[in-house]
C-alpha cells in the first residue's frame, strides 16, 4: 500500500522513484533537480540508475569521453533504429514495494528513447513497478524529443501505467552546431568554442534547465499528493 491509496495513513509520504539512464549525466542532472522538488514537498525519493551491460553494445559507454567518438555514436545506430533490446542492470528500487509515481529519465538516442531505458521498459520488472501507477517522463536531448517520448509512453502505457505528466529539455543551435558541440564534448570532455572550424553553442543542460525541471516537480507532486511540504509528513 502507498500514501496514495490511504493504506498508511493521511500522512505517509508518496513514495517517488526515478529511473534511468543516464552516460554523461545530463538526465540525472535534471532528475537531481525534480528530486530536490519532490523532497521539499515531503515525498520520499528512491532513485535507481539503469546500469547498461550488454556485452555487444555497452562498451563505448562505459568510459568519458569517448575513445573514437563518430564510431562510438554510431555502433549503436542500426540497434537503435530497430527498436533492439540490450543487457542492463538494475539496482534493487525497482523491485522494492510500490510507488505512488514513477519517473522515467529518457535521454534520445538516434531519435528515439535509448537502448537502456527500452530494455528496462520491455523488461519482466517494469510491469509490476508501472501497472496502475502514475508516471512521469523527462526526456533529455540535443534536440529530438518528440519521437522518444512517444516510445516511452508506449512501452509505459503497455505496461499498465498512468502517463501523467512529460517535460523535454534540448540544447542551444540548429541541427549542425549542436551536433558538433556535443559531438566535441563526447570525444574531448570539455566545452570547447570552435570545432572543425565552427564556432559552437553551449551543449548539455543548463541550470535554467535544472530549475525547470525543479517547478515541473513541484506543480506535479501538488497535483498528484495536495499541497504539502517537507513538515507535513
Ligand atoms: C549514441 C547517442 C545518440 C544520440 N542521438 C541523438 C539524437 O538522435 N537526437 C538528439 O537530439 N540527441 C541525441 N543524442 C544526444 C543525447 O540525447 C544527449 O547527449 C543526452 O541528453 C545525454 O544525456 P545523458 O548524459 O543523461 O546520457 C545522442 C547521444 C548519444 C550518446
Amino acid at each position: 500500500m502507498t500514501a496514495a491509496d490511504g493504506g498508511t495513513g493521511p500522512k505517509a509520504a508518496p513514495r517517488v522513484l526515478f529511473v534511468y539512464y543516464s552516460y554523461t549525466g545530463q538526465t540525472a542532472k535534471v532528475l537531481d533537480g525534480a528530486a530536490e522538488a519532490f523532497r521539499q514537498r515531503g515525498c520520499e525519493v528512491h532513485t535507481a540508475a539503469i546500469e547498461f551491460v550488454d556485452a555487444k553494445y555497452a562498451e563505448p559507454f562505459t568510459r568519458f569521453p569517448m575513445r573514437k567518438v563518430w564510431p562510438d555514436m554510431f555502433s549503436v545506430l542500426p540497434a537503435q533504429n530497430r527498436g533492439q533490446t540490450g543487457e542492463i542492470r538494475t539496482p534493487d528500487a525497482v523491485r522494492d514495494g510500490n510507488y505512488d509515481l514513477v519517473c522515467l529519465g529518457s535521454p534520445t538516442w538516434w531519435d528515439t528513447v535509448s537502448m537502456p531505458l527500452r530494455s528496462f521498459l520491455t523488461s519482466a520488472e517494469a510491469a509490476p513497478l508501472l501497472d496502475g501507477t502514475p508516471y512521469a517522463v523527462f526526456v533529455v536531448c540535443r534536440r529530438k524529443w518528440r519521437r522518444n517520448l512517444e516510445a516511452v509512453r508506449e512501452l509505459a502505457d503497455k505496461n499498465g501505467g498512468r502517463f501523467a505528466d512529460s517535460i523535454h529539455f534540448g540544447y542551444p543551435g540548429g541541427e549542425l552546431p549542436s551536433l558538433l558541440s556535443l559531438a566535441s564534448y563526447l570525444g574531448s570532455g570539455e566545452y570547447r568554442d570552435r570545432y572543425l572550424g565552427l564556432k559552437l553553442p553551449p551543449t548539455n543542460i543548463s541550470d535554467a534547465q535544472v530549475g525547470q525541471a525543479r517547478t515541473f516537480a513541484a506543480k506535479l507532486a501538488d497535483r498528484l499528493f495536495g499541497k504539502r511540504d517537507a513538515t507535513s509528513v
